[in-house]
């Protein structure tokens, strides 16, 4: 089944086959809307994926962050690093969690936080750190790691983007202390509509994570924490389980994909490649981003040629209007993610673009009227 869009080269497509309506459709006819058998078995396999002991799915990925970062025992006062250059339910869910979130600025020559950086901003409140793997691209785990055990705070990965990335041969998710990941639409996998997981090893925080997307129940009628609807739904569940099935394969044409492109815009003065994958690591290019200082030109360009590209993402956290107000942040405060916002842009990438329609696109940026 094909989405219906206005351009001739979309961003993303998602993908719903025969396969997939055909789980949804048994869960609906054979299981429990709500926590059927599907969900258990999702987690599991999801649990396997990652090579860790617990997966508990909820309603999102935000909420996973959120649920994972309570489960942990994080609360007010306590402060999370992360990065302002992310999607912002990153930091909404510090907040949601009850605690401060705190910005450390981005790498010099990449998209992650940067962990020195992050040392930097350390203070006596910081409990955990967020390192998200941005667009597909691990960040620089060890050293976030020996980070955390040096100070004796926790690492939650950010694994929205990032199902399926590699970082010294472990999957993402299997790195920190807990792991959390969004199924939305747009994701390389999704479970066709809102969606999250949280994996880890710590069997205390999974077991308050259950309880937590479960109302807070400690059994049906027995509640042990104030805690939310946050549950995944089984139908959901049945096309995440098909979807995961896909998801090397789909991660494998995504880097085919975007070695194209490397190929095709190599020595293109006008646009800046993403960082190449460093030994050990495998990006999974969720998305194909190139940095331009002439980049609204070059995405008019694009649009009025029948391609559709994005900018992920044009305002970092940090200067939201909710930000600004509530914690007085300015610009120039995190002048590496400000630089970003303003020369980033997300071309199309998705398993079933064709090559010709990567040439396509590669030609256009490469027009040499852009830089004029
Ligand atoms: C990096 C990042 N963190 C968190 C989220 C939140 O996930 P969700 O939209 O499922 O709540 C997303 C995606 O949407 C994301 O890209």
């Amino acid at each position: 089944m094909q989405v219906k869009h206005g351009f001739k080269i979309p961003l993303m497509r998602p993908i719903v086959d025969q396969e997939m309506l055909q789980a949804a459709l048994l869960s609906l006819q054979n299981e429990k809307l709500v926590m059927g058998e599907s969900v258990y078995k999702f987690e599991e396999e999801f649990a396997r994926y990652c090579g860790v002991r617990h997966a508990v799915s909820t309603a999102s990925g935000t909420a996973a962050l959120q649920i994972a970062l309570q489960s942990m025992g994080i609360q007010e006062s306590d402060e999370v690093i992360t990065t302002p250059f992310s999607f912002f339910a990153t930091s909404n869910a510090v907040i949601h969690a009850g605690a401060q979130p705190r910005f450390a600025d981005v790498e010099n020559d990449g998209f992650n936080l940067d962990p020195q950086k992050v040392e930097a901003r350390l203070a006596p409140d910081t409990r955990a750190i967020i390192p998200v793997h941005l667009y597909g691209h691990p960040a620089r785990m060890d050293e976030f790691r020996d980070l955390a055990e040096d100070k004796g705070i926790s690492i939650i990965e950010d694994d929205c983007q990032a199902h399926g990335a590699e970082y010294n041969g472990r999957r993402v998710g299997s790195i920190g202390h807990v792991g959390c990941f969004s199924f939305y639409t747009s994701k390389n996998m999704t479970v066709c509509g809102d969606g999250g997981m949280i994996v880890t090893n710590d069997e205390k925080v999974a077991d308050a994570a259950r309880s937590f997307r479960d109302c807070g129940r400690a059994s049906k009628y027995t509640m042990q924490r104030i805690g939310y609807t946050s549950r995944l739904n089984t139908v959901n569940a049945a096309i995440g389980r098909v979807q995961l099935r896909r998801l090397d394969k789909w991660n494998e044409a995504r880097r085919r994909i975007a070695n194209l492109y490397r190929t095709e815009l190599e020595g293109t003065a006008s646009v800046e490649l993403p960082p190449a994958d460093t030994p050990g690591t495998t990006s999974v290019y969720h998305l194909f981003v190139v940095r331009s200082n002439h980049r609204d030109q070059l995405a008019l360009h694009l649009e009025k040629n029948g391609v559709e590209a994005a900018i992920h993402y044009p305002i970092p956290i940090h200067l939201q209007t909710p930000y600004r107000t509530r914690y007085r942040y300015s610009e120039g405060t995190f002048p590496q993610a400000e630089r970003l916002a303003g020369r980033v842009l997300s071309l199309p990438i998705h398993p079933a673009i064709t090559e010709e329609e990567v040439r396509t696109v590669a030609r256009l940026v490469r027009d040499p009227a852009i830089s004029k």
